[in-house]
């Protein structure tokens, strides 16, 4: 017997349809077609246009009668210039659809031109710093419309292949803010594991615990979704089979495969909310410049710790999954702290350059970000603060 508090009240979407395998994106032009576009614009950025997969894709497109366009201009981290001068370009050709080939960046910005065609406001009106802006914004957005998106991603990690929201920093303010709209969802996802075969080992790793910290976080999360932790479970179990393969040897197929399905498992959990760790890594990003996973990845341990309290019975379920012993939440700390030991990530913030004077200035922003509300426990600027100097010192021990 269940009490009526048992019940769930919520509202939730799953995502985007999935084309996954080694070799698909030579499916792209057909895949195109499928979504009616005659004139993709393809969105990368300036690194990824200059690899042999864009001419190829580019040339695949052209062949198929396709009137193909490439806008590269997209930086790491992302700001509004990058989105908006993509739907000047959009505009300009007569584009019908987005093919968001890339890491996150370019899937983001690749996602938010698709949006922005078609809207009535600027995009610094559209963008969401709170869930107080949360409504009046999503009462704003335009969505009739909106052009077809494929996303093609080339790493495995960032879940925005499948997201329905992109992170785009408003410079003025050097914050991270989010476009957010269920209707940003990619139409197809076209996810081809061979296109991660060159990723670096350090850029493997960190996107990869960018996967890890997506599923956990999600199955951590205390909002309501009834089918995303068995998916966050699954993303984590690939994360422990697959991400040090991955890291030692870039050409395992089969390894890489199975960080592209942990990516896109984090990709369908996150769709329940994130945590702590998001909300603690993206000033990280947006004043220091230090990439998302590798935040992530030095972070998780302390906010684990942090949230123990309230996800014990959880941590046990994980622990158990992952044939940890004994199967507590200690266990899986140190799991975690393995793994990233093995993928040669630094233990504390002060390895990537934080110093104390800093947490005045990130820990505000991080208590303000709209993911620290997803976090199992309340957490506000002072908790932020102690979470920002147990990462600086590597200190576990909450
Ligand atoms: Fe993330």
């Amino acid at each position: 017997m269940t009490g009526k508090s048992d019940i769930a009240h919520a509202d939730w979407a799953f995502p985007t349809q999935v084309r996954f395998g080694l070799g698909r994106v030579r499916e792209l032009p057909e895949i195109c077609r499928e979504l009616t576009m005659a004139r993709p614009l393809l969105v990368t950025d300036g690194g990824i246009a200059g690899l042999p997969m864009s001419a190829a894709i580019m040339d695949s497109c052209a062949a198929a009668g396709l009137g193909v366009a490439l806008y590269s201009d997209v930086q790491a981290n992302p700001v509004e210039r990058n989105v908006t001068d993509g739907v000047a370009v959009f505009e300009a050709g007569g584009h019908d659809g987005v093919i968001a080939l890339g890491g996150g960046s370019s899937l983001d910005v690749g996602k938010a031109i698709a949006l922005m065609a078609v809207q009535k406001y600027p995009l610094r009106e559209l963008t969401i710093a709170s869930f107080q802006d949360f409504a009046e914004i999503q009462s704003k957005l335009v969505t009739d419309g909106l052009p077809p998106v494929v996303t093609v991603p080339t790493t495995s990690g960032t879940g925005s292949e499948l997201g329905r929201a992109s992170a785009i920093i408003d410079e003025e303010s050097r914050t991270k803010k989010g476009l957010f709209h269920p209707l940003m969802m990619p139409r197809i996802c076209l996810a081809d594991p061979e296109l991660t075969l060159s990723l670096s080992p350090a850029i493997t790793a960190a996107v990869g615990f960018d996967a890890l910290s997506h599923s956990l976080e999600a199955y951590c999360c205390a909002f309501s979704h009834p089918f995303a932790d068995g998916v966050a479970l699954k993303g984590m179990a690939l994360v422990d089979e697959a991400l040090v393969a991955a890291y030692r040897d870039g050409a395992d197929r089969g390894a890489r495969a199975r960080m592209m399905m942990a990516s896109l498992a984090g990709g369908t959990a996150f769709q329940k909310g994130v945590g702590a760790v998001h909300a603690l890594s993206h000033p990280l990003s947006s004043r220091h410049g230090i990439h998302h996973g590798l935040a992530n990845a030095v972070l998780m341990p302390y906010v684990l710790a942090f949230n123990m309290p309230v996800i014990k019975a959880k941590m046990a379920a994980l622990a158990r999954l992952l044939d940890l012993t004994p199967p507590s939440g200690a266990a899986v700390i140190d799991w975690l702290v393995d793994m990233r030991e093995q993928c040669d990530i630094l233990h504390s913030l002060a390895a990537l350059g934080i110093i104390e004077a800093d947490i005045a200035t990130l820990a505000p922003l991080a208590a303000a970000d709209i993911t620290a509300v997803e976090n199992p426990i309340a957490v506000g600027e002072s908790d932020m603060a102690a979470l920002y100097g147990a990462a600086l010192d590597g200190d576990l021990s909450y």
